[in-house]
């Protein structure tokens, strides 16, 4: 049994809608109110109760949306002109008065028909939608543990570059996070920034392509030696390069650029200024301020005033010009909280010489 609504002001229509319809349907005086709240299966209306609730019935049709449910207007002879202007509007289906039970009620059977199909159709779009969520869903949790995957992946392959090399895990810790400060106070988006703190763990990924006698060796090096400590950066590139994926593609760009200078006095390409990727200019200065702070066979750590001071007014090795000036800037902006993070991941005292 439908729930028709009744927006009829003739009381003799309303009488006649009663006598036609009232055994098959229920037939409700709606409200605003109700006909938003509790839809019925179908309007009924003639051109005064359309005047008078044409936009209660235009709000409700779009609370409906996309169910259909049909407006079906009774209307006279000399009104057939008013009422085609509706139509599509806000009506769906026009019958003639004076009332016909035989064509009002074939009209009413049509239209819940439609409604019927509307519905159908309703569900098997809420069904895709959920569908569609779960999917998405899925897919969101995938490519998260195909990131997680290959954030280990990384992990362990810079596990494996710290087995041979005499900076300990927390080297590569600390560059990461300074890494990540420099690159959010010059405005990188978070996501680059989170990316240039994961990929900056790669930069001396190529380590474990120097052979050991040159790594470990407690001396300095030879000019010969020299040179083949710096194919680190070559060697890190090529581990690293014609991934698809971006992280590894920033991962071996930072490998290979860490070393070079602003200025052009680095290697392995001596490029110079924007040349340099970004990533690399960040990650550059990350590591030379640790590199000044630990303590080698060869040499004392700075404190991080010295630090500070080397890179920002240079000590003879070490110029300002080498390192790019936003990144330089930054570094002289946030040099307190690197040197928290330097306190916070400090080496354990067994690691250092
Ligand atoms: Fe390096």
């Amino acid at each position: 049994m439908a729930r028709i609504a009744l927006l009829i002001s003739h009381r003799g229509n309303h009488r006649l809608l009663h006598d036609y319809l009232g055994s098959a349907h229920t037939l409700l005086t709606a409200t605003e109110v109700a006909l938003k709240q509790d839809p019925p299966h179908l309007v009924l209306t003639d051109l005064s109760g359309l005047h008078q609730w044409q936009t209660a019935l235009s709000e409700a049709r779009k609370a409906w949306t996309p169910l259909m449910i049909p407006v079906l207007l009774l209307v006279s002879e000399h009104g057939v002109r008013k009422a085609l202007a509706q139509l599509g509007g806000i009506v769906d289906d026009l019958a003639s008065k004076p009332l016909r039970s035989v064509e009002l009620t074939t009209r009413i059977r049509n239209l819940l028909r439609l409604r019927a199909i509307s519905e159908d159709l309703c569900g098997r779009l809420n069904d895709t939608a959920e569908y569609n969520n779960t999917l998405e869903q899925q897919i969101r949790e995938r490519t998260e543990s195909l990131q997680r995957t290959l954030g280990e992946t990384v992990h362990r392959l810079t596990r494996a570059s710290e087995f041979k090399d005499t900076d300990t895990g927390n080297h590569i810790r600390r560059v990461c996070h300074y890494s990540r400060l420099l690159a959010e106070h010059i405005g990188c988006s978070q996501t680059l920034a989170e990316r240039i703190f994961e990929t900056a763990a790669l930069h001396d990924v190529g380590k474990i392509a120097v052979p050991d006698r040159i790594l470990l060796k407690p001396g300095p090096l030879n000019a010969q030696e020299w040179a083949i400590m710096q194919q680190h950066t070559v060697k890190g590139e090529r581990l690293l390069a014609d991934s698809d994926s971006p992280y590894l593609q920033l991962g071996a760009q930072v490998a290979r650029s860490h070393h070079e200078r602003y200025d052009g006095g680095g290697y392995p390409d001596q490029l110079a200024g924007s040349a340099i990727p970004l990533a690399a200019r960040i990650v550059q200065l990350a590591d030379v301020y640790d590199a000044l702070r630990t303590p080698r066979p060869y040499k004392p750590g700075f404190s991080h005033q010295q630090a500070l001071q080397t890179i920002c007014i240079g000590d003879g090795r070490t110029h300002p010009e080498h390192f790019d000036p936003q990144v330089l800037e930054a570094f002289e902006a946030r040099s307190s909280a690197f040197a928290e993070i330097y306190a916070a991941l400090a080496d354990p005292p067994h690691s250092q010489p």
